[in-house]
């Protein structure tokens, strides 16, 4: 039976979940999360799943000074894919670096290869932890959004950010104070996506 705390708790729990949705670091604005808050939403992601405590992932918070760093990795990656990629390409690829308040890397960790705990299983732990950090980030009154693209696989984002191999950059996490809201997405129905035998 479910008690009235647990449906209480159960309550909250789906508004959380129903109105976190993606706003890109386009239209995150400041503030954003302090340190303190940003420590919290780091506890809620080491609370994720995670087989055989491996915590196959970490995460790199960029800070202000690195934003120039990540400029100038986001145009060597670009010029790695793209020998010539026209001035106004680069200054582009340069200006995704400065988006948003707060820009947080999740990185998984594939290293030291264990027939128990599959890369997948890895993969999956590291999305778990992330979706804890944006459901409290969201809880703190902030907006979150998800991006990713090809210069996270560059050689010199690589060695920009000291990945090690077996490493592998995921996705950014921003997290912000949306400038605009945009309209629920509809969900899929479970019919979708669930079998029951
Ligand atoms: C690992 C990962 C990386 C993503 N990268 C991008 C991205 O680069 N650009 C983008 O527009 N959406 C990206 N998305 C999708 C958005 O985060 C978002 O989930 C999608 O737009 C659906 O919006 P919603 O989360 O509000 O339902 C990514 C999602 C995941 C899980």
């Amino acid at each position: 039976m479910t008690s009235v705390s647990d449906e209480f708790v159960l309550q909250w729990m789906e508004a959380a979940i129903w109105r976190r949705q993606h706003i890109g670091p386009k239209h995150l604005q400041a503030p954003g999360p302090s340190h303190e808050q940003l420590l919290r939403l780091f506890h809620s992601a080491a609370a994720a799943p995670d087989h055989d405590q491996l915590r196959p992932w970490r995460f790199i918070v960029m800070g202000t000074d690195s934003r120039e760093t990540l400029a100038q990795a986001f145009a060597d990656a670009l010029l790695e894919r793209d020998a010539k990629a026209s001035p106004e390409q680069l200054a582009d690829a340069r200006t995704k670096a400065y988006r948003g308040p707060c820009l947080i890397l999740a990185v998984a960790d594939l290293r030291n290869p264990n027939p128990a705990v599959p890369d997948a299983e890895k993969i999956l732990s590291l999305g778990c932890a992330v979706q804890n950090l944006l459901l409290c980030a969201q809880a703190q009154g902030f907006a979150t959004g998800l991006t990713s693209g090809k210069a996270l696989s560059s050689r010199a984002f690589r060695n920009a950010f000291g990945l090690l191999q077996g490493e592998q950059a995921v996705c950014f996490i921003s997290v912000g104070t949306p400038a605009k809201q945009r309209p629920h997405k509809p969900r899929p129905d479970p019919a979708d996506f669930v079998t029951w035998l």
